[in-house]
């Protein structure tokens, strides 16, 4: 970091149309300083106050509220994939990112000795689940190496260069986890297809990051959380399947729908608590009203070059190094700063950092690690504040920089 670049000042604070601040739509606590929105969101009162509607009514009468709720479902369906720039036809609601790429496995007619590609940036949860579905194949999964800083050439040249006649499916990431980077998925998944490699794209953090996440992908599936940065109540995600392969996809869970067409069957879930699918329009619309999306984006864009430049500046204070970091096609919302050197270099270490940070010092915060390095990933809402990027900078950087200190890192 050189010490003549200018400071990035925060943007003006986001305000309700009340004028309160943005904070207190949320129902967060204030004795946490929440700098880790992209791990597992955070909802809205506005959202909590209409799925707690939603849940007497159906404790009113559970078996009125079962007799509607499909044809609730199928609603909320159809506006979910409005926002995202998605036909309802090819939509289907699923629990999380996680049961989207499930679907994925569980539903490929199995082909033997076929592998699948992923690349080392994918979440880990759902590249388990792709070496599984390449075990029951008797193939394997392989494994594409991206660098930390390819430009979007690089990066699409890595993951097609490891595709191979075996290969059935490519799991690749819009937005990656661990490394918040966009990877350039539509040149990858244009370049599966001509290979006639199946695509699932991982868009956990797409909603409300990206305008319209869905369009132009030429993905035959794809999978994003709506309980990340659109703020739904949890469990919401969408399953977007625009291609023939949708009629072969079923829900995880066989229910009355089964015999249904796509997507129709995954608004069947047995008896499930489906409130939050029915209250995920709720934070779309708050959002899309209070501050409008692209202006909002606009605000967390200005928020998380602050962050990362504010943090990285402290920890460059303290060590004299070089923390920023080159993620080669940066996301508005998400961004790394690289820790000190001998702090969360694994995924266990990065995960045992983050349990201590927020038990013991009162900061949520996300850690993650890629090629033996380890980075603090800051994730920035409408809620966030020049006072939270400041107590990062001002308790949790020296707290960090002490145990890397007593790492003998
Ligand atoms: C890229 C990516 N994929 C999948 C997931 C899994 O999301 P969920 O736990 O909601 O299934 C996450 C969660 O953070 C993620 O970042």
């Amino acid at each position: 970091m050189t010490s003549a670049a200018a400071p990035v000042p925060a943007p003006v604070p986001l305000t309700l149309p009340d004028g309160r601040p943005a904070r207190d739509a949320w129902a967060l606590t204030p004795a946490t300083v929440h700098v880790n929105h992209g791990s597992f969101g955070a909802v809205p009162r506005a959202s909590l106050e209409h799925q707690a509607a939603l849940r007497a009514e159906m404790e009113a009468d559970p078996v009125g509220w079962f007799a509607l709720l499909t044809e609730r479902v199928a609603a909320a369906r159809a506006d979910l994939a409005a926002a995202l720039g998605a036909a309802p036809e090819h939509t289907a609601l699923v629990p999380n990112a996680s049961a989207g790429a499930s679907v994925v496995y569980a539903n490929l007619p199995a082909a033997q000795g076929a592998e699948v590609v992923v690349t080392d940036h994918g979440y880990g949860a759902v590249t388990m689940g792709a070496e599984r579905a390449a075990r029951r194949w008797g193939g394997r999964v392989r494994t594409a190496h991206v660098p930390l800083d390819a430009s979007a050439d690089d990066a699409r040249d890595a993951v097609l260069a490891t595709l191979s006649p075996a290969t059935r499916l490519l799991v690749v990431d819009q937005i990656t986890s661990a490394t918040a980077r966009h990877l350039p998925v539509a040149a990858i998944t244009a370049g599966a297809r001509d290979r006639g490699v199946l695509t699932l794209v991982d868009g956990a953090h797409a909603p409300g990051l990206v305008d319209r996440p869905t369009e132009g992908l030429g993905a035959d599936v794809w999978v994003g959380n709506l309980h990340k940065f659109a703020c739904a109540p949890r469990s919401v995600a969408a399953l977007v399947a625009p291609g023939g392969l949708r009629h072969d996809l079923y829900p995880l869970i066989d229910s009355w729908g089964a015999r249904d067409e796509f997507p129709e069957r995954f608004d069947v879930q047995g008896t499930l608590d489906l409130t939050a699918w029915l209250a995920a329009p709720t934070s779309w619309g708050f959002l899309e009203e209070t501050w409008g999306w692209e202006a909002l984006r606009a605000h967390l864009t200005a928020m998380a070059d602050h962050a990362e430049d504010v943090v990285g500046q402290a920890f460059s204070a303290r060590t004299g190094e070089d923390h920023r970091v080159d993620v080669g096609m940066p996301v508005n919302a998400l961004r790394l700063v690289r820790l000190p050197a001998g702090l969360g270099a694994t995924l266990e270490e990065a995960d045992a950092l983050r349990d201590r940070v927020v038990a013991e010092h009162g900061f949520a915060a996300a850690f993650t690690s890629f090629g033996g390095t380890g980075y603090l990933r800051l994730s920035v809402h409408a809620y966030t504040t020049a006072e939270d990027v400041a107590q990062v900078a001002e308790r949790l950087v020296p707290v960090l920089c002490d145990l890397a200190a007593g790492s003998g890192g």
